[in-house]
Order: C-alpha cells, then structure tokens, then sequence
C-alpha cells in the first residue's frame, strides 16, 4: 500500500525505530534517505515525520521532514544538509537506527470532480509534498514546475517530465535537460499561458518568497491556493508552541490568531495565513 487519501488519513502517529535502507546524495547538497520501518505507516502527501538519529547524537529535539514516498514499510525522505540534525542524517550508513515519528500533521487534500487542474509550485526541498501528491493524485492537464537555485539544487532522477524546472543560474544543469532560467512562479506564468485550463488550485511548498509568490499568483486570478509551511519545530505534536503561525480570524479582538504549523498545518489555505505578520521573523538553529 503507498499513500492513502487525506480523507481516510490515519488518526494516530507511530513512534517507531527505523533502520536505514539507503541514505545517498541525490544532486549537489540534496540526499534521499530510504527507511524500513517495523510495519507499514500509512500516510498521505503533505504530512511529515519527526526524524532522530539517535545514536549518533546528543540532539534534544527531533528534525520533521516531509514524507517524500511510502510504501509497505518503506518511507522515503529529500533533505538538505543545513545544520547539526542534517549532518548527522547525512553521516547515516545503512542498517543505523532512526528515531521517526508519523504520520504527523494535515496533508493536501485529495482532488474530487470539482477540483480544477492543478498547478504544483515546489521550490527546493519543499518538493517532497508535491512530489507524493502528484504521484497520488496526478491527472492529465495538471502542471508540476520545480524551482532551483542552480542545477546542483535540482533533484533531477525525481523530476522527469511532466515536471517543469527552472533554475536561476545555469550551472550543473545536464546537457540533456531543458530548463527555464528563472524563478519557478516566472516558468509557470509561461505555461500557464500556453496551458488549456483557465482555472487551477495552486498547490505550494518552498521557501517563504515562493509561498508568497504563490498566493499572490492564486489571489490575482481568483484561484485557491494551499501552502505547506514549514516553520521551525520542536516537537512536531503541539506541546511545545515553537512552531507557530499567524491566522487572520475576524472574530478574535486583534483579527488574528497563532495556531500551530505541527497539529493545524503545515498545509493551510493561502488566505487563511496573516501575511503581514508572517515570514519576517528569522530563527536559529534547533539544539
Ligand atoms: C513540516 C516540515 C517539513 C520539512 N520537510 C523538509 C524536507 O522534506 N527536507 C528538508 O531538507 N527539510 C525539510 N524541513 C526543514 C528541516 O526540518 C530543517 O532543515 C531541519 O530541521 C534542519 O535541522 P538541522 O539540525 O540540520 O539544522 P539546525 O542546526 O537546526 O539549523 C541550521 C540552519 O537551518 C535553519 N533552519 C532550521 N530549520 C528550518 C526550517 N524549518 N526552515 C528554514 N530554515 C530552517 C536554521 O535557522 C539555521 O540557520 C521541513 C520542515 C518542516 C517544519
Ligand atoms: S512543534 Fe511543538 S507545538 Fe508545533
């Protein structure tokens, strides 16, 4: 069994201890990392488990990560090296225990047959959602573009047509590869123009310019839109709070709110988010 539908989604998270099957790098500083769990954890695209690699490190808190695929008991991870918890991800050889917890948080929905075409906007690591919901769920006429900063950045063996790709500096692209040069929103206004559809769900996961990006796209032509964020995080369950976001709500005194990306997220609708509160706050590192 891979993926189940969001509506069928399972209610419980499993703390299991995983044993890695593979952990290679898959282009430039992106890697993939293949687990064999205990038994099957079914799942469905936008959610996350909370990763440890536990006997090699002294880390407090786990590091989520977005479900890149699953099936039977494998599931399957894109990480960047960025910090501590990815460098001990990247230092894993095969056989080593992971600590994982899954499935964790609310996945993109399922489409149904009001659902228009779809228009996937992923933007490095924040592939692994649209990667799975378009080998869930992808039809015909639904359009999947990638955004990369070069094409060390580009997890290529994931992303054979019908994927879009942009990048804005040509270097590492392969020769064989057609790409647009540019940002990823840039590459979809150019198909969209050529594209049948007049309307589309946008569907977002990257880094915050590009969730921007996306909602204003969606916004200026009337369409929805739901973004994955994917805000710093403690726990990954909703005790710790760190990991909260601002949610306009008309019936609150201030006209907002925070929720937690972990347990109300990390997919949200695009105009549910508070904008002008979100996204200008930087963090550091989890310890
Ligand atoms: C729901 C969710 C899904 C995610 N999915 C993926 C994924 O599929 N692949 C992947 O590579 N990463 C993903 N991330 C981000 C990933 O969790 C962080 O890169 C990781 O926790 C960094 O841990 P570290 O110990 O290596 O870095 P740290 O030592 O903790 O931090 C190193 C640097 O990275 C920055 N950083 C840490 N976490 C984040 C974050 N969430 N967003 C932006 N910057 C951050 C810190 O500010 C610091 O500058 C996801 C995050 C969330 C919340
Ligand atoms: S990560 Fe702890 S509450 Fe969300």
């Amino acid at each position: 069994m891979g993926f189940l539908d969001a509506a069928c989604r399972e209610p419980r998270a499993w703390d299991l201890t995983g044993k890695v099957l593979a952990n290679q790098p898959i282009s430039g500083g992106l890697w993939r990392l293949d687990l064999a769990l205990p038994h099957e954890v079914p799942c469905a695209p936008g959610q996350f488990a909370m990763l440890h690699p536990y006997e090699r490190t002294q880390l407090v808190f786990r590091r989520p990560y977005s479900i890149l695929a699953a099936q039977d008991a494998t599931m399957s991870f894109l990480y960047r090296v960025v910090g501590r918890g990815s460098s001990l991800l990247a230092g894993l050889s095969q056989g080593e225990p992971v600590a994982c917890l899954a499935p964790l948080g609310r996945p993109f929905p399922a489409p149904d047959a009001q659902t228009p075409a779809v228009l996937l906007l992923a933007g490095g690591v924040g592939l692994p959602p649209l990667h799975a919901w378009l080998e869930r769920y992808g039809r015909p006429g639904d359009l999947p573009c990638f955004g990369g900063r070069d094409g060390g950045d580009v997890p290529w063996p994931l992303l054979p047509p019908p994927w879009h790709v942009a990048v804005e500096r040509l270097s590492g692209v392969p020769s064989d590869r057609e790409v647009f040069q540019g940002l990823v929103t840039d590459l979809a206004l150019r198909q969209l123009a050529a594209a049948a559809a007049r309307e589309y769900l946008v569907l977002a996961c990257g880094p915050m310019p590009l969730l921007r990006a996306a909602a204003a796209l969606a916004a200026a032509r009337g369409w929805p839109c739901l973004v994955s964020v994917e805000e710093h995080m403690g726990c990954g369950y909703g005790v710790c709070k760190g990991c909260v976001v601002p949610l306009r709500d008309p019936a609150s005194p201030a006209g907002w709110r925070n929720v937690n990306t972990c347990t109300d997220g990390p997919v949200f609708a695009a105009g549910d988010l508070d904008w002008d509160r979100f996204g200008s706050r930087q963090g550091g590192g989890a310890s």
